[in-house]
């Protein structure tokens, strides 16, 4: 019987190499690279051509930016979700919908194994990992990238030799995730919690001393979810994209942290993500005035257990739906304009 694995693909060089792998080193017959676009900064064209180089059977490129934003998304606002008081989950709402698409996959080709690139520092194994096995349950799991440590020349002097193109860029200085919610950037020299974020860190964001004249932006809300701005009624994943560059220009969003992750390692981590801290920002203004006082005291206590919850991975729970209902419970008055002064 042909053997075959389903990988979550980013189209960069670690998941690259991972199809090789799996063909030479863990005896796949067939690779399948599910490339998910959540609204990331990615050239999709070379990276589905770099999937078939590295021996992909298939790379299959699939659009889930509206439902990202409607479902992970919507619901992050709707319980203000900031991880540890000041991370909006950019990397861990992604998470579920990409495996989501990739078990999807996987189910309907019977796949022997799923794949992620993850290695095992991090918290995205966890999610990955845990979201694998809520939508295919008893698949078998595989993470090349934490079963064996390569370093970037070994990467690509493998690369090279197999022909899958690399890019002539120099080494990152940083790693970074991004999504339509915002960016996540992290190690190099910023691992040195001494160190100021430099500028070339950021991308959505411009520093708050290079900010241009105020401005207010007033935000559309229909039962807690942000429906227009300054009037125009636009889809949650347009707004976002809309109101990222207006907010980001005065440095809105910008996060430098030490964060806690799941598995116990304390990490410096920088975001941005303009939009995010805005809406979350403009929805809680809303709330302050709708909610009864009860209402708010309870849910503002549940908010940052919604948000530990996604952090671990664990979007596929009945205890996350749970906490789902009670905050849309607490929606249905949320309706109404906000203006936010930039
Ligand atoms: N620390 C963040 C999280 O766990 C971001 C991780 C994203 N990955 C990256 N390569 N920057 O959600």
């Amino acid at each position: 019987m042909s053997r075959t694995a389903v990988l979550a693909y980013s189209g960069g060089l670690d998941t690259s190499c991972a199809i090789a792998w799996l063909k030479e080193d863990y005896g796949f017959d067939q690779v399948v690279a599910v490339l998910v676009d959540v609204g990331q900064d990615a050239d999709f064209e070379p990276a589905v051509a770099r999937g078939y180089a590295a021996g992909a059977s298939d790379v299959l490129l699939v659009d889930r930016k509206r439902e990202f934003a409607n479902d992970q998304v919507a619901k992050a606002l709707l319980a203000n979700a900031l991880y540890e008081g000041r991370y909006p989950l950019v990397s861990a709402l992604s998470r579920p919908v990409i495996a989501e698409a990739v078990a999807e996959v996987a189910l309907e080709l019977d796949a022997e194994a799923v794949v992620h690139g993850c290695t095992g520092k991090g918290n995205d194994q966890l999610r990955f990992e845990l979201a694998f096995k809520a939508k295919y349950p008893g698949v078998h799991v595989i993470a090349p990238l934490r079963d064996r440590i390569w370093t970037r020349d070994e990467e690509i002097a493998f690369a090279e030799a197999l022909g899958i193109p690399v890019e002539a860029k120099a080494e990152k200085p940083y790693s970074i995730d991004d999504n339509l919610f915002g960016r996540a950037i992290e190690a190099g020299i910023l691992e040195d919690a001494w160190v100021a974020p430099p500028e070339d860190a950021f991308l959505l964001t411009s520093h708050p001393s290079t900010a241009p004249a105020p401005i207010d932006v007033v935000v559309g809300f229909e039962q807690g979810l942000p429906v227009a701005l300054d009037g125009e009624e636009l889809e949650l994943h347009e707004l976002i994209a809309t109101l990222n560059p207006l907010a980001g220009a005065y440095g809105v969003g910008r996060i430098d942290m030490i964060e806690n992750r799941a598995i116990g390692i304390k990490s410096r981590e920088l975001y941005e993500a303009p939009a995010a801290i805005a809406l979350i920002e403009a929805h809680r203004a809303l709330e302050d005035v709708v909610l009864t006082k009860a209402e708010a005291i309870a849910k503002r206590e549940l908010e940052p257990r919604w948000a530990k919850v996604l952090y671990d991975g664990l979007w596929f729970s009945p205890l996350r739906s749970a906490y789902d209902a009670f905050f849309a419970a607490t929606q249905t008055l949320v309706t109404g304009d906000v203006r936010l002064s930039l």
